[in-house]
C-alpha cells in the first residue's frame, strides 16, 4: 500500500514537473519531428495547425504523434488560440506561410499578422508563458556573406535585376563590385528580406524578440537553413529543393535549374532543426538573440540533383531554361558559431539524412509532380524572369 502510495506521489510529481509546450505548425515538417522529440523527452505537448491545404492535400498526417493533444484550426482565430495557450509554458512557434506563393496578403496576414495577435494576447490576458521560440528563416538575409580580396567580410546587396537579366549570376563586393566569394553568415548580417516570405520572416522573428524584451519572457528567433527529411509536403510545389527533385525525377521529368545550378545551400536535416528547438528552450544562452541553425557547409543545386538522382538510380539530365527568381539568393552558408557555443551539434549528414528521406518517400503513393504547373503560374506572376541577353 505504503509503496504504491508512494509511486503515485512520484507519478503526480512528474506530472507537475512536466513541461508543457504549444507548437504551432506542429503537423508540418518541422513542427511534427519537433514534436516527436518533446514527447520523447517527457513533454506534454499540444499542437496547433490548420492543416494548409496547400501542404495536406490528403487531410490529417497520420505522423501526428498519438501521446500530443491536436487542435485543427487557425492560429489567427483568436477563440482557437486563446484556448491552445491555456497551460502552456513554452510555445515553439512554426507554423507559417511557406514558399514562393504568389500570395502577398496570406503571407502578411498568416505570418505577420498572425503572430502579432497571438502575442498580443498573451499580453492582455497575461498569460503565464515563459518562453517563445520562433521558426525564422535565412531567408531573412539579402544574400550571403562575401570575403572580398581587397575589403575582406563583406555583406552584398541583392543582385540587381538588369545583373541577372544579362546571365550574370555573380555576387559582388558593395564596395568595389568586384566578384566575391562566398563565406559564413553571421547574425549580424543585415536583415532585409527580398521575398514576400522572407519580409514576413523578419517581421515574425523582429516581433517575437522586441515583444519578449518589453515584457521579460525569454525568446529566441532560430533562422533554420534550407530544411529536408521525411514529412516534408510532396503535394507543395514550393517546398525544400530536395523535395521538388525527387518528385520531378520520380516521375520521369528532369529536375529544372533556376540560374545556372550552382548556386549554393546549406542543407539541415529536420531532426537536427528540432534538437536546436530543444536546446534552445533548455539553455538561457540564446535569449534574446537571432540564432542561425545549419550545417555550416555549401552544396549546390547541382550537386544536390545529382545526389538525389544517384540515389534513387533514374539518370535524368536536369534542364536550365535561363530563368531566375529575382531576390533568390546566391550563396548562403548559415555561420553556425553562436548555436554551437551552446552545445548544439548537426548529427545528420547530407548522405544520411538524403538516404532517410529517400527511404520514406518510397514508400508514399501517387507523389506527384506539382512543379511544373506552378512554375508555369510563377512566370505568369512574374515571380519567375527569364533572361533576356542573347
Ligand atoms: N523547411 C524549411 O526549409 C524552412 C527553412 C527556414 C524556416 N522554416 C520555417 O519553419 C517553420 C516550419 O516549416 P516547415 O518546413 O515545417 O513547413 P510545413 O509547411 O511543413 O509546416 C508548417 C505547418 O504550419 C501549418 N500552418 C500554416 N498556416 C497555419 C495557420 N494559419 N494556422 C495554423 N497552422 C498553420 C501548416 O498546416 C503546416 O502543417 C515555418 O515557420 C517556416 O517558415 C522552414
Ligand atoms: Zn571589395
Amino acid at each position: 500500500m505504503t509503496r504504491q502510495y508512494g509511486a503515485e506521489l512520484v507519478e503526480n510529481n512528474a506530472v507537475k514537473n512536466q513541461k508543457r509546450a504549444l507548437v504551432t505548425g506542429g503537423a508540418g515538417l518541422i513542427g511534427s519531428h519537433l514534436t516527436d522529440l518533446l514527447v520523447r523527452e517527457g513533454w506534454r505537448v499540444r499542437i496547433i495547425d490548420n492543416l494548409e491545404p496547400n501542404t495536406h492535400k490528403r487531410g490529417k498526417p497520420a505522423w501526428i504523434n498519438r501521446d500530443a493533444e491536436f487542435v485543427q484550426g487557425d492560429l489567427r482565430d483568436q477563440e482557437t488560440i486563446e484556448n491552445a495557450l491555456q497551460d502552456i509554458d513554452v510555445i515553439f512557434h512554426q507554423a507559417a506561410y511557406g514558399g514562393y506563393m504568389p500570395e502577398m496578403a496570406k503571407y502578411v496576414h498568416v505570418n505577420s499578422l498572425g503572430t502579432a495577435q497571438m502575442l498580443e494576447l498573451i499580453r492582455e490576458r497575461s498569460l503565464p508563458i515563459k518562453r517563445v521560440i520562433v521558426a525564422s528563416s535565412q531567408a531573412v538575409y539579402s544574400e550571403g556573406a562575401g570575403e572580398c580580396p581587397k575589403h575582406g567580410l563583406v555583406f552584398p546587396r541583392v543582385r540587381p535585376v538588369k545583373q541577372l537579366q544579362g546571365g550574370d549570376w555573380s555576387v559582388r563586393c558593395p564596395i568595389c563590385n568586384e566578384p566575391i566569394t562566398s563565406v559564413p553568415t553571421p547574425e549580424e548580417a543585415p536583415v532585409g528580406g527580398e521575398t514576400i516570405y522572407g519580409l514576413t520572416k523578419v517581421d515574425q522573428e523582429k516581433l517575437v524578440l522586441l515583444w519578449g524584451k518589453q515584457i521579460g519572457i525569454p525568446t529566441v528567433a532560430l533562422r533554420y537553413s534550407c530544411t529536408y527529411g521525411p514529412r516534408q509536403s510532396i503535394f507543395n510545389p514550393y517546398t525544400g529543393v530536395i523535395a521538388i527533385f525527387c518528385t520531378r525525377l520520380l516521375n520521369s521529368l528532369p529536375p529544372v535549374f533556376y540560374e545556372d545550378g550552382e548556386q549554393t545551400r546549406d542543407l539541415s536535416f529536420v531532426e537536427d532543426i528540432a534538437r536546436a528547438n530543444l536546446l534552445a528552450a533548455e539553455t538561457d544562452a540564446l535569449d534574446g538573440l537571432p540564432v542561425n541553425v545549419g550545417s555550416g557547409k555549401a552544396v549546390s543545386v547541382r550537386e544536390i540533383a545529382q545526389r538525389v538522382s544517384g540515389a534513387l538510380g533514374i539518370k535524368i539530365q536536369p534542364e536550365i531554361n535561363g530563368e531566375f527568381r529575382p531576390g533568390e539568393m546566391r550563396h548562403l552558408i548559415s555561420g553556425t558559431e553562436r548555436i554551437r557555443a551552446a552545445g548544439y551539434v548537426p548529427q545528420v549528414d547530407l548522405e544520411d539524412g538524403l538516404g532517410r528521406y529517400l527511404d520514406w518517400i518510397r514508400l508514399q503513393s501517387d507523389v506527384r509532380d506539382y512543379f511544373s504547373e506552378a512554375a508555369e503560374i510563377l512566370r505568369n506572376k512574374g515571380i519567375v524572369h527569364r533572361v533576356t541577353a542573347s
